[in-house]
């Protein structure tokens, strides 16, 4: 199976009752990584799933195409009610190419549009929001149980797939997690100031860290990966040759 060819197709208005029945998605077949903006999960991840030969799933894409539209349809950010069933009514469609991520809201190709300051900053209206969590959390688990997944986020080993057998926590300094950030940023053309992105990137952390509803934390069973000090080459066999030992 190629990570490269997976794709998430998801209607979110409708969650029928038995995705809750069915049973938690084989634990052998999922490899959850998670860790703090800028740790470098979303490359990891999608490296470590091409070479396994699993599909990739990057959860904080649909926090961010949620976000994203609610913004782009002018919902008031501050009615939790309303954010939640206009997000029950996106389509949401997540496509891995050779050429890179293509995510669409209702048809419209967003993939851009996800990653800009404006999305980013605003995504913790969103994240927190327990209605919200518990839709994308359901068209997680429904992705992970159609095969076997690299997943990434914030909640992945500790509540989306509490299950799996290999689990990661991706770490790495608030400086090197915001240098990673800048890089990405200026791959993408976007302007920066270091020591505001590094406000950033720690205002987050916080963020996600003390939210009260699946806070970023590392599940007791995950293995701690460092990356301060490691390339991504390196980050990629460390993960890799972990799947392995514990898959
Ligand atoms: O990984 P990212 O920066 O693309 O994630 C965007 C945001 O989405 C992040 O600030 C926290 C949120 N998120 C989350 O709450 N739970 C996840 N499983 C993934 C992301």
């Amino acid at each position: 199976m190629i990570a490269g060819s997976q794709r998430l197709d998801v209607v979110a208005e409708f969650i029928p009752r038995y995705w809750k029945k069915m049973p938690m998605s084989d634990a052998t077949q999922i490899v959850a990584i998670d860790g703090p903006a800028g740790a470098g999960k979303s490359t990891t991840a999608k490296e470590v799933a091409r070479r396994l030969g699993f599909a990739f799933l990057d959860t904080g894409a649909m926090y961010r195409a949620a976000t994203w539209w609610a913004i782009d349809q002018g919902i008031n950010l501050d009615d939790g009610d309303a954010l939640a069933a206009h997000t029950a009514a996106m389509t949401l469609d997540i496509e891995e190419r050779d050429s890179g991520q293509v995510v669409t809201v209702n048809g419209q190709d967003v993939s851009a549009a996800i990653r800009t300051p404006e999305v980013t900053n605003l995504i913790y209206k969103l994240d927190q929001n327990s209605a919200i969590r518990k839709q994308l959390v359901e068209l997680q688990r429904r992705f992970g149980e159609k095969q076997p997944t690299v997943a990434e986020g914030r909640d992945i080993g500790t509540v989306v797939f509490p299950k799996a057998k290999c689990k990661i926590y991706l770490d790495a300094s608030l400086d090197t997690r915001t240098n990673r950030r800048a890089r990405q940023m200026r791959k993408r053309g976007q302007a920066y100031d270091w020591d505001t992105l590094r406000a950033e990137v720690h205002e987050r952390d916080e963020q996600s860290k003390n939210r009260a509803d699946s806070p970023l934390r590392k599940a007791d069973d995950a293995f701690l990966l460092d990356s301060t000090d490691m390339s991504w080459d390196e980050t990629v066999d460390a993960v890799v040759r972990h799947a392995q030992e514990v898959l």
